[in-house]
């Protein structure tokens, strides 16, 4: 197996020589050459050695595409005999091995061999022979492509196919490109070419197609652009939409207002043509026609606590439409960079507000057990803390409930001794004492809303 392995080594080793002293002595730069019909072309040889060493002794030949041989010219260093038929078609001047094709035709068409045999004239007398192959091709440069477009007018994104061709009036193999706003159009599903890349389908229309459409034209030895781009308008949408606010805060679909403040909305999508837009409200479940158009204005104290909104643009072209909703809420906000670090705050003021309570009822808790059984108390306020300057609709029946928060203490008056010592001795006992700590958590439980707490939600 291992001897095998050699052998084949040593056999490539061996052919790989000979291909190298065979390639040692010429060189044809090009095995391929692509002609322009009317010009000449010259296939040029490299030659390495001197000629004053050397015999040598050589021809042309061509293979047509249909595979007819022709012999164009045998030459030794000294003179050439070319092919009478070919006379006027080539030139070839000894000892120059390179050959011109003059006035090139489709018929030039085909391979161009090269065969040669080089003896040098030292003591070594050694014989190589050389073989080259050309490959030449004649073509017709291209002429300016022309682009059309079927429909010409503007088309509405998924109902619509468009066609583009390309055509050229001269030009052999011809390929085309296609581009859309300067960049080349690759693969989609929804690109669909002839074979040649002259027609292109695009299927179903979309709205990233739209834009100016050029194509190219090109041969091996030509390219030419289309000097007019081709406009396709796209009518879609709406897409993307939504409102937008200077104003208020947002908190997914939830705009907060301060009170007293008007708001402009702007309502947003991205159509073509532009969306006819319509604002309406809802409201116990009935839905109402505000206003039409992109903006709405809102005035706060016009507004109930919440309100929901309802924005609907609408396509008359694509005949789509879509709507977004949010709901309005007038509460109090401050500042906006308040707002701002509310957001983003690890601490919240809620989070604060429960830790003061906790502090607060753990104090009271103390002074309490420690008092409980003194009744020659009054009613006492031990904490009081106003709430907000803000007037808030408030819950209780009764004047400003706010002025009431703390912690009360109930302890009995004297002459009522009775219930003085009911409390006392309900006190020693551990439900009893419970039932208290639940009475002063409610009363602390109570706080009324503070305006941070409802955006927080
Ligand atoms: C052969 O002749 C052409 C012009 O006739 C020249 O451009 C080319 O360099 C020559 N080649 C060699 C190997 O002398
Ligand atoms: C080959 O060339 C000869 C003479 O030029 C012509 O008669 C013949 O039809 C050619 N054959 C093909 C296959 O083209
Ligand atoms: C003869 O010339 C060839 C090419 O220049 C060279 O490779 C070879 O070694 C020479 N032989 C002798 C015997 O000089
Ligand atoms: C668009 O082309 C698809 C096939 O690719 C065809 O089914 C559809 O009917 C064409 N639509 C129009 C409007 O021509
Ligand atoms: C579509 O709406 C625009 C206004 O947005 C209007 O000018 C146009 O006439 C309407 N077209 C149709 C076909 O309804
Ligand atoms: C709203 O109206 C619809 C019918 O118009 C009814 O089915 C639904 O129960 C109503 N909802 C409320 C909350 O009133």
């Amino acid at each position: 197996m291992e001897a095998m392995g050699g052998m084949v080594l040593h056999i490539c080793l061996l052919l790989v020589l000979l291909t190298d002293v065979s390639a040692r002595f010429i060189h044809v730069p090009s095995s391929i050459r692509h002609g322009i019909e009317g010009k000449s072309l010259r296939l040029p040889v490299e030659i390495y050695f001197r000629l004053d060493e050397v015999d040598i002794q050589g021809s042309w030949s061509h293979t047509t595409t249909s595979g007819n041989r022709t012999i164009l010219v045998t030459f030794t260093k000294e003179s050439s005999i070319p092919n009478m038929m070919y006379r006027n078609r080539i030139f070839f001047k000894e000892p120059n091995m390179s050959l011109l094709i003059r006035i090139l035709n489709q018929r030039d068409e085909g391979d161009y061999h090269l065969n040669l045999n080089i003896e040098f004239l030292n003591k070594s007398g050694r014989v190589f022979i050389e073989e080259h192959t050309v490959r030449v091709t004649v073509d017709v440069p291209v002429s300016t492509p022309v682009i059309e477009k079927s429909p010409s007018y503007a088309v509405v994104e998924d109902k619509a196919n468009v066609t583009w061709t390309c055509s050229v009036e001269r030009g052999t193999r011809v390929v085309f490109q296609w581009y859309r706003d300067n960049v080349l159009l690759g693969v989609s599903d929804r690109y669909h070419f002839s074979k040649d890349k002259s027609t292109l389908l695009i299927s179903p229309v979309k709205k990233e197609d739209k834009g100016s459409y050029r194509c190219v034209a090109s041969n091996p030895v030509s390219q030419e652009r289309c000097r007019k781009a081709s406009e396709l308008t796209v009518y879609y949408g709406p897409y993307n939409l939504e409102v937008n606010s200077d104003q208020g805060l947002r908190t997914g679909e939830v705009f907060t207002i301060n009170p007293g403040e008007v708001v402009f909305f702007e309502c947003q999508a991205e159509s073509n043509p532009p969306n006819s837009y319509v604002w309406l409200s809802k409201r116990r479940n009935t839905t109402r026609v505000i206003t039409e158009g992109p903006h709405l204005e809102v005035v706060s104290y016009k507004l109930a606590q919440a309100e929901e909104y309802l924005c609907r643009a609408f396509n008359n072209v694509t005949q789509k439409q879509d709507e977004t909703q949010f709901t309005l809420v007038v509460a109090s906000l401050g500042t906006g960079k308040e707002k701002h670090t509310q957001d983003n705050n690890a601490v919240s003021p809620l989070a604060v507000i429960t830790l003061c309570s906790l502090f607060i009822i753990g104090s009271m808790l103390l002074v309490f057990f420690r008092k409980a059984c003194h009744p020659k108390r009054v009613l006492m306020r031990i904490y009081n803390r106003p709430i907000s300057d803000q007037k808030r609709p408030h819950r209780s029946g009764h004047e400003d409930a706010s002025e009431d928060f703390g912690i009360y203490e109930f302890v009995s008056m004297p002459g009522k001794i009775e219930s003085a010592q009911a409390s006392c001795r309900s006190l020693a006992r551990l439900e009893s004492l419970q039932d208290m700590h639940t009475t002063i958590y409610d009363v602390i439980r109570h706080v009324p809303e503070t305006p941070g707490q409802n955006f927080l939600k």
